[in-house]
């Protein structure tokens, strides 16, 4: 959602702008734009609607220069327009700014300090360009204009912005959105996500809520809004431009699907020591023993991850787990338990909805583990723990490893805390054995492709709605496959417990309509199948999804042994499947699904 590139020091900027978007394209956008300043009184701004070919298309070869600043927009405050889109810039085209994130109080700056500019859009956006410039028009220099304007503005920002009168250096800010500085020999760039830049450098620092940066080709200057100076060492992104590339696939989704026998071995590897033992931190594991409740705060897919963790928790270390969304939670906390330990999972441990719970989490001096899978982000630096999903960068705004990696992290940080507390059910619960029979599984789902796509076509062409359906494990895993389908399908999906639909959603069901049910809990499968008859009997059409062990003739797909607990891992790989194929043949843009983005910095 919304990215941000810049760089100062080369000279083929415009390219490296252009190339740093397309890269942040997975974030999700509608519009993009940038501004390009050759240092000597010469400059470019360009934006365009759409995707970033289009904006590639509208650069023309003289759009050159030495520093430049660029944007992906996620609409919010105004249609994506090219007005609208950014960088924006000030009333006398003195400054140009980009920006990720919302302010909040922009009407109140407007009306205040702005009565008389004329505005190009109706971005929240401008009115921080303007107020720079009005502050400037007072006779402040660029930075303290810059901080000045700050000092004014609240809720969520990356900034970062040019002032064509100092064209040797860029004034970057930070509060709540991602934003990271590259550094280079002779140039330094600026990235919302470190993958943006990797064809640059490898080497980050990174910026901190409060902070202004003024970067130049040869140095950067970090300082707290007050001026008072931050030092602060730079870090290795160790991955390859290669990790991020779709390589001969057609859609980064199917890649990442097929990908996850790999990533199950990762965790497997890197969690699970030769001899058996796990390698989770002392620490942690010490902290999640006094805990009398574990609270699972996520959005999303990783909330769904969430959902199958809490029965793993509960099963293996015997522990009552609450599993939380980070928008509700945050503003609307329950009463806690007397010692709460706080589990954040997200993908890219940026989204801003479970940040401010983590925020609220750090204020109350309560411990807490961030399970995600990027190192080094907001949610990972601000939490006590951490630990990775190793799952490789995930591009295709659908989440797939990330949600299977998810559980298994889940379920070697259950099996490790269960031992800590000397459990039976811990000891019983054989965690490698289990990462490998997923492996396994989810490569035998995966190298049944064809006849999942037969199915998806069979039971999902010319379909408005379809039901997902299942009971205990099954249920937490149908809300994330309805989801998958809705996501990318834009077909209409619901997730359901199997034995609540007759007592109201049963309605929508008439002849023909889509049932997906799952049958992998043991104690819910003879319900399930009970609540199948259900909408057979009106009409449905019922595809079954079983695990090995409960399975009856008729059932269209097997799932592979594997405990019960866990069984998600390889029972979503079908749904993802139906997923992907049902978008293809609507011919919908898989990997970049309209209205979303893959990182959800705004709350
Ligand atoms: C966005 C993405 C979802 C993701 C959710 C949470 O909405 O489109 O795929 O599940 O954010 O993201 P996180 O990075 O916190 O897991």
């Amino acid at each position: 959602m919304c990215g941000i590139v810049g760089v100062i020091g080369k000279d083929n900027t415009t390219d490296i702008l252009l190339k740093g978007l397309e890269k942040l394209e997975y974030r999700g956008y509608d519009s993009a734009g940038i501004y390009v300043n050759n240092q000597d009184g010469k400059d470019f701004l360009v934006k365009e609607v759409g995707k970033i070919s289009e904006l590639e298309k509208a650069v023309t070869s003289d759009v050159q220069g030495l520093v430049g600043i660029g944007h992906t927009r996620w609409a919010t405050h105004g249609k994506p327009t090219i007005e609208n889109a950014h960088p924006h810039f000030s009333d006398d085209n003195r400054f140009y700014l980009v920006h990720n994130g919302v302010l909040t109080n922009f009407e109140e700056l407007k009306n205040k300090y702005l009565s008389d500019v004329h505005f190009n859009s109706q971005t929240d956006t401008e009115v921080a360009v303007q107020l720079v410039d009005h502050f400037a028009k007072q006779g402040m220099d660029g930075e303290t204009a810059f901080r000045k304007a700050l000092s004014l503005i609240e809720g969520s920002y990356a900034f970062a912005m040019v002032d064509k009168e100092q064209p040797d250096r860029i004034f970057v800010a930070k509060n709540k959105s991602p934003l990271l500085i590259g550094l280079g020999d002779g140039f330094n760039v600026i990235c919302s996500d470190a993958m943006a830049m990797l064809e640059e450098t490898h080497e980050y620092v990174e910026i901190h809520d409060g902070e202004v940066v003024i970067l130049k080709k040869n140095s950067v200057e970090i300082s707290k809004l007050d001026g008072t100076k931050v030092q602060r060492g730079s870090y290795t992104v160790n991955l390859d431009a290669s990790d991020i590339s779709k390589g001969t696939y057609a859609h980064y989704m199917l890649k990442e699907i097929d990908e996850q026998p790999n990533v199950m071995r990762k965790i497997s590897q890197n969690y699970i020591k030769n001899d058996g033992t796990l390698n989770v931190e002392k620490d942690l594991l010490d902290e999640m023993n006094k805990a009398d409740r574990l609270y699972i705060v996520a959005a999303g897919t990783s909330y769904h991850a969430g959902l199958v963790g809490r029965n793993i928790f509960e099963k293996i270390c015997d522990v009552p787990v609450d599993v939380e969304l980070g928008s509700e939670f945050g503003y609307h906390m329950p009463k806690l338990s007397k010692h709460p330990f706080f589990i954040f999972l997200s993908q890219s441990g940026e989204t801003a909805d479970s940040r401010q719970v983590l925020v609220k989490v750090n204020e109350l001096n309560l411990p807490s583990l961030t399970i995600t899978n990027v190192a080094n982000s907001t949610l990972s630096r601000e939490a006590t723990y951490t630990m990775e999903l190793l799952a490789g960068p995930e591009i295709a705004v659908a989440s797939t490893k990330a949600y299977t990696a998810q559980i298994a992290v889940e379920a070697v940080l259950a099996k490790a805390l269960g031992e800590v507390k000397g459990l039976q059910s811990a000891k019983d619960f054989d965690v490698k054995e289990q990462l490998a029979l997923a492996a396994n599984g989810i490569q035998s789902i995966v190298d049944a492709k064809d006849k999942i796509k037969k199915l998806a076509d069979e039971f999902l062409t010319g379909q408005r709605d379809a039901f997902y359906i299942g009971r205990g494990i099954d249920y937490a895993l149908s809300l994330e496959a309805a989801l998958k389908l809705k996501e990318i399908s834009y077909i209409h999906a619901e997730g359901f417990a199997a034995g609540e639909l007759k007592h109201g959603t049963i309605a929508l069901i008439e002849k023909g309509t889509p049932v997906f049910a799952y049958v992998n809990d043991g104690v819910g499968a003879s319900h399930t199948r009970g609540n199948i008859q259900e909408v057979e009997a009106r009409g449905a059409n019922v595809l079954v999804i079983a695990s090995k062990k409960y399975a009856e003739s008729g059932d269209q797909i097997i799932i592979p042994e594997i405990d019960e607990l866990i069984s998600p891992i390889i029972s979503v790989v079908p749904a993802q499947l139906i997923a992907y194929y049902a978008s293809l043949a609507r011919g919908n843009d898989v990997d970049k699904p309209r209205n979303l983005a893959k990182s959800v910095t705004v709350e």
